[in-house]
């Protein structure tokens, strides 16, 4: 699979050499995305746009990666040492254009022998596998620079590759604005993804200059200036030119969020992921799946979310930082931070909220909201509960509408609740407290004692029945008359 002179970027070819060195534009402020938040740090399917831009660059394995930042400094290199630590910033104070910004990178790294690969931190969609293949064309060719290009339906805005009328090679790219009308017509564009030479990288940019329609240093001069030099300027079309698309707008924002969801959702489909309606399911970068998961309309899978085998999700669910157990059913739910063991039924309408804990085939039904909860394997919550701050064994029943009451107004406190127990429908849990193993609740109580095993806790007033209240006291009304009927006894009569 060695690469030829028109190699196609679907694949990469063996044996490429990993790069000397990356350097990731994104000193620009992004005016027109019209935002307090630095372009590069919005957001797409749970990354940053120069996050995704890191990941595709770290797949070529760079021995040295440098971001170049201006605009927001501190908030972009503070992001970027989380999202990558080894990566180095170098800062460009002004920027006088992608040139100049390529310039500031290099003097960060120091004099660099072998390729550099120079990426925009506004393309999020660009794959490794596409980098990959830029890297080897490059190699393979000879290069002094491979451009990576596109076809693309709208040109409007981007650089244009100028070829020879007779060979097709590359002899220029000129900008948009600095374009002629016949210019203008040329489809294929400037990705802004480049391998370079990086001693001839170094060299031309020292003669690159800034007598343009923006007076900027144009990195895309280069080109110019080594072909003009007798080098081997190249170029590889991208095979999907909506993997290099830049990000200016929340437009274009939005379109690349769509195509970054589809190709999530096609990589889950093709790894054996049923998901029912692609349209309305969405999914964070960092989402796993097991094989025959069931994934129903309406459903957001979001953070460190993983969804074993055989398990189904939806409709209408926001899974955050979350396991699914295998075979387990997870309907109309949000959960944020929670383990739902195999075979365990959450929902409809359930809440369940960072420290939630739920057994092999555990339930928590219709309208329970959980937090910081360990519930045993068996256990059922199946009704309209909050259990909070809790720890209950194995195959126990909770009864409807009961609440877990952790909090005194100052501090929380922790209820324990054994295994096999059956505790009554509304039920207060005054934590905290202790129930034993095999105790029986009565219905309505507010258990503020400890229960030991086997107890049956009646926590509750007594029932008074006062007979004959009704028709003492509401004679003539519609309720007095029923229960005459009722006890074929009239008014009056006792
Ligand atoms: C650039 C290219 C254009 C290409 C397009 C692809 C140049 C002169 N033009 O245009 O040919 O079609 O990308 O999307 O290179 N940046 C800096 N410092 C600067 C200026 C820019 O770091 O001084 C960064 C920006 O943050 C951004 C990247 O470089 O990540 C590209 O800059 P931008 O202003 O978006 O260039 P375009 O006009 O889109
Ligand atoms: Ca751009």
């Amino acid at each position: 699979m060695s690469a030829t002179p028109s190699s196609n970027l679907g694949s990469a070819g063996a044996g490429d050499a990993s790069p000397a060195a990356v350097v990731v534009l994104a000193a620009g402020g992004g005016t027109r995305m019209k935002s307090a938040t630095p372009k590069v740090l919005h957001r797409l399917s749970g990354r940053s746009l120069v996050g995704h831009v890191l990941a595709a660059a770290r797949e070529l394995d760079p021995r040295e990666l440098v971001v170049v930042v201006g605009h927001a400094r501190e908030q972009v290199s503070a992001h970027v040492a989380e999202a990558d630590p080894a990566a180095r910033i170098a800062v460009q104070e002004e920027q006088r254009g992608t040139g100049h910004a390529v310039r500031t990178g290099l003097a960060a790294l120091g004099p660099v022998e072998g390729t550099v690969v120079v990426v925009c931190g506004d393309t999020p969609l660009l794959t490794g596998e596409t980098l990959r293949a830029l890297s080897a064309t490059h190699g393979a060719d000879g290069n002094a620079v491979t451009v990576l290009t596109a076809e693309v339906p709208d040109a409007t805005g981007y650089g244009r590759i100028v070829r020879e009328p007779g060979s097709g090679a590359v002899r220029a790219i000129v900008e948009h604005k600095d374009a002629s009308e016949e210019q203008r017509e040329i489809r294929e564009i400037n990705s802004g993804v480049f391998a370079f030479d990086g001693k001839l990288l170094a060299e031309a940019l020292g003669k690159v200059r800034s007598d343009n329609s923006q007076g900027e240093e144009y990195l895309t001069d280069v080109l110019g200036i080594l072909g003009a030099a007798g080098h081997r300027v190249g170029a590889s079309v991208a095979v999907d030119h909506r993997e290099i698309a830049g990000i200016n707008n929340r437009v274009q924002l939005a379109q690349a969020g769509r195509s970054l969801n589809e190709r999530l959702l096609e990589r889950a489909m093709l790894s054996g992921v049923t998901v029912l309606d692609p349209a309305t399911t969405y999914l964070d970068v960092s989402v796993t799946f097991e094989r025959d998961v069931l994934v129903h309309p309406g459903t957001q899978l979001l953070g460190a979310t993983h969804v074993a085998e055989g398990a189904e999700v939806g409709p209408h669910t926001r899974l955050t930082d979350t396991s699914v157990g295998a075979g387990a059913r997870v309907d109309n739910t949000v959960a944020l931070g929670a383990e739902i063991g195999a075979e365990a039924s959450v929902g409809p309408f359930a809440y369940l909220r960072p420290g939630t804990r739920l057994g092999v085939g555990a339930k928590a039904g219709t309208y329970v909201e959980m937090k910081n909860a360990t519930v045993g394997a068996g256990t059922k919550v199946p009704h309209l509960s909050y259990v909070g701050d809790a720890t209950i064994g194995e195959h126990s029943n909770i009864g409807a509408a009961s609440v877990f009451v952790n909090y005194d107004g100052v501090n929380k406190h922790h209820t324990t609740i054994g295994s096999h127990c059956r505790t009554g429908s509304d039920n207060m849990f005054v934590a905290p407290v202790t129930i034993g193993d095999g105790v029986y609740t009565a219905a309505g109580s507010v258990i503020t004692k400890d229960v030991p095993s086997g107890s049956l806790a009646v926590a509750r007033g007594q029932q008074r029945n006062i007979e004959g209240w009704v028709a003492r006291k509401r004679p003539g009304s519609a309720a007095a008359r029923a229960a005459e009927e009722a006890t074929g006894r009239s008014e009056g009569e006792s």
